[in-house]
């Protein structure tokens, strides 16, 4: 079951930034990539809980600004030699604006 909450407007987001969305269970962060894609994850590295949004969007990866990890925003998984992920969550823009899937975040329900 999905559950489409309007988090705000694609434009909200600038192109390779991220924007946090706050839930009981923590930061979920929501990114918008170059080419107008939108992705969320967790908001916290799984190396040492770095901050992700505030890392640096490449291609549909984002590099956590604290030590450089690089997670995948599609899979959620680390990349090269690193090893670790971060939950994802389904997320999706209609009519410009982002829509998030919260049924999950609400049931506690974390993979
Ligand atoms: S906290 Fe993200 S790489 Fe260390």
């Amino acid at each position: 079951m999905t559950d489409w909450t309007d988090i705000g407007a694609l434009t909200d987001i600038p192109e390779r930034g991220a924007r946090v969305v706050k839930t009981h269970l923590g930061c979920v962060a929501v990114f918008r990539t170059v080419n107008d894609e939108v992705f969320a994850i967790d908001d916290a590295c799984p190396h040492k809980g770095g901050p992700l949004s505030e890392g640096i969007v490449h291609g549909r990866s984002v590099t956590c600004p604290l030590h450089n990890m690089v997670l995948r925003l599609d899979t959620g998984l680390a990349q090269g030699a690193d090893e670790g992920a971060v939950s994802t969550y389904a997320v999706r823009v209609e009519n410009g604006r982002i829509m998030l899937d919260t049924a999950r975040l609400r049931r506690g329900q974390v993979a």
